[in-house]
């Protein structure tokens, strides 16, 4: 379809929060704290910060926003010809541009997640003028609308409303909440740049479907601001999609939403509010407010703050100069096995970091190709520390990894440091990064043989970093561009130990949003997403593909359910080559390492044993 030639940008950022079990049918519940590991979609001018916030605008003219979780809900239930009862709660946010807010926001079910032809404006970008109203449309939204649209019978600038296939509310109320205590209303502005927590409920039996709003730091109201009998069989479907839409006109806002909590019949679960993002300080106002006459009180309030501030830097001077003596002692401590190397030596190995000698610039540094000895050839990561702190955990792990040693490792000889810079050396591995072989066309294709031995090689390095023999190391950045290929095509891991990085985009485990912290899960959860690129010859995501196919895992579990696994093998490799129980043994594997929750993961041992065929895997409901 014309998904694909949408002129809409597309991005993703994907992840498991919908791999919720693998063995369970459909993920009809969750809960977000940020979208950083969401199984969010985003459209439009839709995007999500580093911090995991979802913005849906910004404050330029005329935008259209648009994300949806990937997975349609089924809302039919199959027991009846009743819908299904639903809940749903969200913290959103509206911050007014230069003058006045515009337009609004929308939580929407709908049958599809294509709204190209619609407008922005008034219409929320979910309509336009000629589908508006149109029952053919099948969308249910709620909106929170800023702007007071006369066309579309709106009440004021800044009310809630119930659309049922278009943007004219069968059902609206000024934005408000019901303070219990008080017993009474208390109006809310909508664009007022604070978090505002919403509940959106559903009961099929009833038919009824209320909709609650309060600050983020009240709890939820006794009564819904809105209550409306509504008939949800005649508008859902067995597929339809939720998400949000957001739109400007002439006037402006950002739109953001802060975190998301869905269940199909039972209550959304509530957030830990701590967990949720915060939103962008504000840009300070255009004119600088004429400051304050200095009063005497101010002054020796003013004199206060020197003596605190002052009092405080003598201490955090003195506690510098404490690291740094702990530092130093540190330092001359190390011991460690690791080679070390003059910079004269790695600089002439390497024609003085010639650019002719660049490999290639990755995960913060840039390799060089250099030769020591006649036989002797190395790569040498040059990394340009930027504090000092990062300067002493690098060192500090380069004891830890130059013990190593292991076939599918990339082994690190030794070492060299000359002022804010560390230079890492390695052994040279001859046939580059293995994305390039998956992704790139410039490589020969890799055989089926090839790639099965390559997982387990990666496999056996895991584990080996995960402690067969020394402390657990964590890789935390275990993806294609990390694996290299020798002379044999053996595969190759590199760029492990080097502090606990890892992505923030793709294919993050789902605890790493919320803890940051790198763990030996999540380094088993980046390998399965790796091993089905592997398979597939595909990135985990890639936005221009059908909309079920955009993100790898979601269209592997769907292959699993229908039993259709192995037709999503990469259509290079030939069909007589492939071992049809080695890649479906492979991709249920894979499957078992991208579950969500961290405990279900196997251990890496584990994961090499099912490779081997020296244990068998679970029992496999995940075909079923
Ligand atoms: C809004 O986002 C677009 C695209 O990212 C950018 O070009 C534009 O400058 C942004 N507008 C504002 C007001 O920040
Ligand atoms: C439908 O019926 C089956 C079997 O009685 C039950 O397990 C399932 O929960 C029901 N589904 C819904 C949505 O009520
Ligand atoms: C409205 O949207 C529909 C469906 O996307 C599209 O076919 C139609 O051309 C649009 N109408 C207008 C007036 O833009
Ligand atoms: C509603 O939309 C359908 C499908 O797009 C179209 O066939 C029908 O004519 C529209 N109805 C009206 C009243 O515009
Ligand atoms: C509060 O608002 C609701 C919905 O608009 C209304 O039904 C109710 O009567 C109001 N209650 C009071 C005490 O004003
Ligand atoms: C909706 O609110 C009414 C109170 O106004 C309550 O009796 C009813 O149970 C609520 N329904 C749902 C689905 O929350
Ligand atoms: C819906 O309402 C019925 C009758 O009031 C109640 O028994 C049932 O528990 C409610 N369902 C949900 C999911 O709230
Ligand atoms: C609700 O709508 C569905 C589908 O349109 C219909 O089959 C059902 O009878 C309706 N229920 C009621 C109580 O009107």
């Amino acid at each position: 379809m014309a998904n694909t030639s949408k002129s809409i940008a597309l991005s993703i950022i994907f992840l498991l929060s919908s791999i919720s079990c693998v063995l369970s049918q459909q993920e009809n519940k969750f809960l977000n704290h940020g979208f950083l590991g969401a199984n969010l979609l985003t459209f439009g001018s839709s995007k999500i910060h580093q911090s995991g916030l979802l913005e849906l605008t910004n404050t330029s003219m005329r935008q259209i926003g648009q994300a949806f979780h990937g997975f349609p809900i089924p809302f039919l239930n199959p027991n009846s010809s009743n819908s299904v009862s639903f809940s749903t709660s969200f913290v959103f946010a509206i911050t007014p541009g230069p003058t006045t807010p515009g337009h609004g926001l929308s939580f929407v079910i709908s049958p599809s997640m294509d709204f190209s032809g619609a407008f922005p404006s008034n219409y929320l970008g979910l309509f336009n003028t000629s589908t508006n109203g149109n029952s053919s449309n099948r969308i249910l939204a709620v909106e929170f609308d800023t702007v007071q649209s006369v066309e579309m019978n709106d009440i004021d600038d800044n009310h809630v409303g119930i659309d049922v296939n278009g943007v004219i509310s069968i059902e609206s109320a000024s934005a408000a909440y019901f303070d219990d205590r008080e017993a009474k209303n208390i109006s809310l502005r909508l664009a007022s740049g604070k978090p505002i927590r919403v509940w959106i409920e559903y009961n099929a039996t009833e038919m009824m479907l209320n909709v609650t709003l309060a600050p983020l730091d009240r709890p939820k109201p006794n009564l819904p601001l809105l209550s409306r009998k509504l008939n949800l069989s005649g508008i859902v479907s067995e597929e339809h999609f939720v998400g949000f839409s957001a739109a400007t006109g002439t006037v402006t806002s950002s739109h953001f939403v802060l975190g998301w909590s869905f269940s199909i019949e039972g209550k959304a679960s509530d957030f830990d509010i701590t967990k949720l993002p915060s939103l962008p300080v504000p840009p300070p106002p255009l004119s600088p407010s004429p400051s304050p006459p200095v009063s005497v009180k101010k002054k020796s309030s003013n004199m206060k703050l020197i003596i605190i501030i002052a009092t405080a830097a003598t201490f955090v001077i003195l506690f510098l100069i404490f690291l740094a003596v702990c530092v130093f002692r540190r330092r001359e401590n190390f011991t460690g096995g690791a080679r070390k190397f003059s910079h004269q030596t790695i600089s002439s190995a390497t024609g003085g970091f010639d650019n002719s000698k660049l490999l290639g610039e990755r995960n913060s540094g840039s390799f060089y190709k250099g030769q020591l000895a006649p036989t002797e050839i190395i790569a040498v990561k040059r990394i340009t520390c930027s504090t000092r702190q990062q300067k002493t955990t690098l060192i500090a792990e380069i004891d830890a990894i130059s013990k190593i040693k292991q076939r599918n490792l990339v082994n690190l000889h030794g070492y060299c440091r000359k002022g804010n810079e560390i230079y890492l050396v390695y052994e040279y591995v001859p046939n580059g990064s293995l994305d390039r072989f998956l992704f790139n066309n410039d490589r020969p294709v890799l055989t089926w043989v090839d790639r099965f031995r390559i997982i387990k090689g990666i496999a056996s390095a895991l584990q080996h970093l995960h402690g067969e023999v020394q402390k657990p190391l964590i890789h935390g950045n275990v993806k294609a561009s990390n694996v290299l290929l020798d002379e044999e095509l053996n595969a190759r891991l590199g760029d492990y130990g080097q502090g606990s990085r890892h992505s923030t985009t793709g294919h993050v485990a789902p605890e790493l949003v919320n803890t940051g912290k790198a763990t030996l899960e999540t380094d088993v959860f980046e390998f399965g997403v790796l091993l089905m690129e592997i398979v597939c010859g595909r990135r985990a995501i890639e936005p221009t593909k059908e909309p079920v196919e955009i993100s790898l895992v979601n269209w592997m579990l769907r292959g699993v359910k229908s039993g259709n696994l192995l037709r999503r093998c990469d259509k290079r490799i030939k069909k007589k080559d492939l071992v049809s129980e080695e890649v479906s043994l492979v991709l249920k594997t894979g499957l078992l390492c991208v579950r969500r929750s961290p405990e279900a993961r196997p251990m890496m041992k584990k994961v090499l044993e099912y490779l081997n065929g020296t244990e068998s895997l679970p029992h496999d409901d995940y075909v079923v």
